[in-house]
């Protein structure tokens, strides 16, 4: 078994398999903001990825990603049903994104999650070499830290959550709560997107194990685990320089022409997930076409919604309510040849991506919770024209950074249309100072300035990082 001195775990790999038109299977980059932050990071670093390839059954062997090994973690359908459908996505999911839906607890889900956090744990083990450094991320995997740690205690390990930690409250429900924190605490470094999570996570941590913690250091047993924020990131170059390229422009002008030239277009890009706030804002707009506000022939919106965790029921029920709405409102509002809504549920790759950044005018993200939010941040580097009103939910860990957006609480259905309308109307200079700040501190926080906080503090020795060239 080869073994790599850094080792990323993660619930999937960046890669999925993907039934192509001709039937074949061919592997297609995983949409979804893990793989968006570290798949630009580990090219070509000497690193293995492990993970869940997509599909249930026995694992399938993988070339290397961009230089980057594979090792695949097999899921079974029971596997795949209660833990990631099931505690994953039906039990923590909700709880950490404000109970925005009904979390659901059922012990068998416990059991698949324990199996499978075991299962990766144990993968990693074998793929790590004496002294690696191995980061595991989300969710899914909150214990893998300490299960790993008891097999191999020779291991720098990090710990990173991508989603938000909900306060005690919330986090109190869980049944396993304690088992969960313990989990996490296997690690040397727990990492959140924002100061208020490990806040939280201190203030758990002492109530529910009776330890002291403050919100950098919690002192377990003979070992110090440091906590701390680490907003994540994007490529920042990287989606600049595509979005200038003349082969963008050219695509944003015709995806301009074949929406029919409206004055303006509004875009939003989302996992088609309940947390995401679609429906508020498909309301928002509705009531804006109702009152006459905005035109059908001015103003179009394009939702892409590209479908998520299609098993869970939860996410069914949206996708049939959403798409529901969309015909509605597009009955109701639109023209032959002249929708109201352009909607769209396809993955795209990154270049047509850029290509709708670049044609938005305003880019409505507005999730009722979100850990961070990386199209916010993509969107602001596409925009290399400095134009663009980003309209931002201040309920995404995106709005601690991307302060010059324009910030609306999209609980509020009036705040929401009000907050649309003064994108729209938004004084172009206004808009371009706006987009000119955002941009500038994204040049300095991007995805590399991300990793070289959380591994220089997880890795103090600094070798990890001469080897990721940073
Ligand atoms: P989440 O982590 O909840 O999925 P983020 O906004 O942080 O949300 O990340 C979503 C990532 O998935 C972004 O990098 C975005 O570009 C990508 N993505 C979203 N929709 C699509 C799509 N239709 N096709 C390809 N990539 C997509
Ligand atoms: O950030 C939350 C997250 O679960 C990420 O781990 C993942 O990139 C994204 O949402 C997509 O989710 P899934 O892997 O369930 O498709």
């Amino acid at each position: 078994m080869r073994q790599s001195s850094l080792v990323v775990v993660a619930n999937r790999l960046p890669i999925n398999d993907n039934v192509a038109l001709d039937g074949a299977c061919e592997w297609r980059r995983s949409p979804g903001g893990l793989v968006s932050a570290l798949h630009p990071l580990l090219r070509h670093t000497p690193a293995t990825w492990v993970g869940w390839a997509g599909g249930t059954g026995p694992a399938p062997t993988l070339p290397d990603v961009d230089g980057v090994r594979m090792h695949t973690v097999p899921l079974s359908s029971e596997d795949l049903r209660d833990h990631y459908e099931g505690f994953a996505n039906a039990t923590l999911w909700p709880i950490y994104h404000d109970a925005v839906e009904q979390p659901e607890h059922h012990r068998r889900w416990w059991d698949a999650y324990q199996r499978v956090n075991q299962r990766f744990a144990e993968a990693t083990a074998q793929v790590a070499e004496k002294g690696a450094v191995v980061w595991v991320q989300d969710y899914h995997l909150q214990l893998v830290p300490g299960l790993l740690r008891a097999l191999r205690p020779d291991l720098r390990i990090g710990f990173f959550l991508h989603v938000p930690f909900p306060p005690p409250e919330l986090f109190m429900q869980l049944p396993r709560r304690a088992e969960l924190l313990h989990g996490m605490l296997g690690a040397d470094l727990v990492g959140f997107q924002r100061a208020q999570a490990a806040h939280n996570f201190a203030q758990l941590v002492t109530k529910v194990l009776g330890l002291p913690a403050t919100d950098r250091r919690i002192a377990v047993e003979d070992r110090i685990v440091r906590i701390g924020a680490f907003p994540v990131s994007i490529d920042t170059a990287e989606m600049a320089a595509l979005a200038d390229r003349p082969e963008v422009a050219d695509r944003a002008r015709r995806l301009r022409h074949d929406l029919g030239s409206p004055e303006q277009v509004i875009l939003s890009v989302d996992r088609m997930d309940y947390t995401k706030g679609i429906e508020q804002r498909l309301k928002a707009y509705s009531e804006l076409l109702e009152g006459g506000h905005v035109k059908v022939r001015d103003t179009v919106l394009v939702q892409v919604a590209v479908p998520s965790r299609e098993r869970v029921g939860q996410y069914q029920i949206l996708r049939d309510r959403v798409e529901r709405e969309v015909g509605r409102i597009n009955g109701e509002f639109g023209r032959v040849g002249e929708p109201a809504i352009h909607y769209l549920t396809q993955p795209f790759d990154r270049t047509e991506l850029a290509a709708l950044y670049r044609i938005a005018d305003v880019m409505a993200v507005t999730p009722l919770r979100d850990g961070m939010n990386l199209v916010a941040k993509e969107y602001v580097a596409a925009r290399v024209d400095d134009a663009g009103a980003l309209l931002l939910s201040e309920f995404a860990g995106a709005a601690a950074e991307l302060s010059q957006a324009y910030l609306v609480n999209p609980h509020d259905l009036e705040g929401l249309k009000q907050g649309l309308l003064a994108a729209l109307r938004a004084e172009p200079a206004d808009v371009r100072a706006r987009m000119q700040a955002m941009r500038a501190y994204l040049r300095e926080h991007d995805i590399r300035a991300w990793a070289r906080s959380y591994l220089s503090t997880l890795d103090q020795s600094g070798l990890l990082l001469t080897r990721l060239g940073g």
